[in-house]
């Protein structure tokens, strides 16, 4: 199982979370920047309001190709209760996706914001062609407990490996 793991992370809690998730299923990971960096208090104002308008960022990398993926982990943090538009960019960048599994996690402070997100980036991966096979909240204790980290993995695992 060939997986890609593709996310935004704006303070590095999402971050953590894929690089776990990395290191026990393989695969490639790529970090989505937006080209117009956003600052602690762009994120909050421009940054929500993109979140809110399903805004989507230039970003970088622009090109994504999924060709050569089975499952693809998309991942992003929750503003707010959306996700960010610098994922929303990253789907924008994506080429060969359609027919491909997609697993979204979304980390949040608070886990009713956050699955309201999730559902969002599973409408939205779903729109691009891919085949969504499951979604995932980390709130905020979810993405330093080992044991959730662990259960999201296993997920993962068994939405790849399912036909
Ligand atoms: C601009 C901004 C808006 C946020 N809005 C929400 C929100 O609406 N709901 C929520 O549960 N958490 C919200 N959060 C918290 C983040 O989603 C949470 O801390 C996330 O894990 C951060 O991920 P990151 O460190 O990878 O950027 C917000 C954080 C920021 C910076």
């Amino acid at each position: 199982m060939n997986i890609t793991v593709i996310y935004h992370s704006h303070t590095g809690k999402t971050r953590a979370v894929v690089e776990k998730i990395s290191r026990q299923l393989g695969g490639n990971i790529i970090e989505v920047v937006p080209n117009q960096q956003y600052s602690t208090l762009s994120a909050v104002t421009k940054g929500c309001y993109r979140a809110l308008t399903a805004a989507a960022d230039a970003v970088t990398p622009d090109q994504i190709s999924l060709t050569d993926s089975d499952l693809v982990v998309l991942a992003s943090p929750v503003w707010a209760g959306k996700p960010t538009p610098v994922i929303n960019g990253a789907l924008r960048s994506i080429s060969g996706g359609e027919g491909k599994r997609v697993f979204v996690v979304t980390t949040c402070g608070d886990a009713k914001s956050g699955d309201q997100a999730t559902t969002l980036l599973k409408i939205r991966a779903y729109e691009t062609g891919m085949i969504v096979v499951g979604g995932e909240t980390l709130d905020k204790q979810g993405v330093i407990n080992e044991t959730a980290i662990l259960s999201l993995i296993e997920k993962i695992k068994a939405a790849g490996e399912s036909s």
